[in-house]
Formats: C-alpha cells, sequence, structure tokens
C-alpha cells in the first residue's frame, strides 16, 4: 500500500519548518525536513563545495547515508546516524545549500533518498520542490508565502533564540538572494504545485497556519 504523503514547499522563512512540524504531529506523520538535507551536505562540503566536480559530489552524496528517527513532531532526521548541529541554521550555512541546490547532481541524489523514505513511512515532507517533483503523487499540498520582510523579521527572532543575534536588513539582504537563486534555476524552481493551496502566512499566527493545514489535509 502506498504510504500517505502531505507537501509543504515555499520560501525561506515563511514559518514552513516549524508549522510543518506541529502539522505533522497533529496529522500523525513523520516529519522529512528536506532543506536540512541540503544543509547536511553543504556542512560537510565547506563553502566551496559547488565547485567541486559532478563525480565527486555524486560520490559523496552516494555515500550519506539518510534516515528518520522517532515520530510525528519529534521526528529527526539522520545523517549518517547523527541529528544536524544547531550551526546548520545559520544564513550562512543556508546560502551554501542553496548555492548546492543549483546542481542537477546533487538534486537528484537527494531526490531518490526523499522518495526512499516516502516509501518507508507516511510523511509530511517540507521543502522548496516536494509538491511539483519529488512527490508529484502527494494527496494534499501547500505552499507557505510571506512578504520577504516578514520573513526576514521572523529569521531574525529565530536565530535570536538560538543565541545568534542578526542584523535585520543584512538577513533581509540574504534571504532575497536565497529566493532569487531557488526561483530562477533550471532544476526544480521553486513555484507553487499547480494543485497546492497557497496560503499566505504575513498575517497569520502560527497557530492559524497550523489549523489551516490540519484543516485541510483531513487530520
Ligand atoms: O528550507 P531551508 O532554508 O533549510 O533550505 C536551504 C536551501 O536548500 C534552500 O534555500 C534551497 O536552495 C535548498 N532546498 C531545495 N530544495 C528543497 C529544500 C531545500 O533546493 N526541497
Amino acid at each position: 500500500k502506498a504510504h500517505r504523503i502531505v507537501t509543504i514547499d515555499g520560501p525561506a522563512g515563511a514559518g514552513k519548518t516549524s508549522v510543518s512540524r506541529r502539522a505533522a504531529g497533529l496529522l500523525g506523520l513523520a516529519y522529512l525536513d528536506t532543506g536540512a538535507m541540503f544543509r547536511a551536505l553543504a556542512l560537510r562540503l565547506g563553502p566551496e563545495g559547488h565547485e567541486l566536480p559532478e563525480a565527486e559530489l555524486d560520490a559523496r552524496l552516494g555515500a550519506m547515508v539518510f534516515s528518520l528517527a522517532g515520530s510525528g513532531a519529534d521526528t529527526t532526521l539522520l545523517v549518517d546516524g547523527a541529528p544536524l548541529p544547531d550551526a546548520a541554521r545559520t544564513e550562512q550555512v543556508g546560502a551554501m545549500a542553496s548555492n548546492l541546490a543549483v546542481l542537477p547532481v546533487v538534486r537528484r541524489r537527494l531526490r531518490l533518498a526523499q522518495q526512499a523514505l516516502g516509501r518507508a513511512a507516511d510523511l509530511l515532507a517540507e521543502g522548496r520542490d516536494m509538491g511539483t517533483v519529488v512527490f508529484p503523487e502527494a494527496g494534499r499540498k501547500f505552499f507557505l508565502d510571506a512578504s520577504p520582510e516578514v520573513r526576514a523579521a521572523r529569521r531574525v527572532g529565530q536565530l535570536a533564540a538560538l543565541g545568534r543575534p542578526a542584523d535585520y536588513a543584512e538577513i533581509l539582504r540574504a534571504i532575497r538572494r536565497r529566493d532569487d537563486q531557488d526561483r530562477n534555476r533550471a532544476a526544480s524552481p521553486l513555484v507553487p504545485a499547480a494543485d497546492a493551496l497557497v496560503i499566505d502566512t504575513s498575517l497569520l499566527t502560527e497557530d492559524a497556519v497550523v489549523a489551516r493545514i490540519v484543516e485541510a489535509a483531513g487530520g
């Protein structure tokens, strides 16, 4: 029997991660943070990683083992058995991940890993291309959006909570740059799937967004 898949896509800072985790718990699905897979690769390869030869990227990715531990809101993504360090959550690592994410060899390897996880469990999969490319057959698809200013302000708040105070103007610039790169790349650009429910979260509380998703996904 095919596993149940719900997808949530959207740009950086739209509030996807905490919303997705909570919705997964309420819907009884494992939570897959696919951005964390790109971030794990970025941490492993360093800032020049996207300049490595394609064959080497393919080999490095082929050797990485992704798995999920726990369930629902408490699902943890493990890479070679270890969770992602907090250092992976910085905007610098996000930018490195975005540089890697334009490369077809990287997208292909991670797509295969994501689809394998989707064959092993009922999933709420969160990322940029979950509804369009990785799980086009998903039963329910969402696209969360918000203005760049709102997203930058949220990001500053999240980083402060991690003990990493950040400059709003700098974060806004970084978010715009990463958006541009994610939306305009040839391989799997960030766009809502034709059958996705688009939710603008700019003026909604996190609770309200979670409630809309759970209601529409039939939890
Ligand atoms: O969502 P998060 O900010 O953690 O993602 C980091 C970067 O990884 C994104 O800016 C994007 O370039 C890339 N990504 C992607 N496809 C996904 C998830 C993330 O291209 N499904």
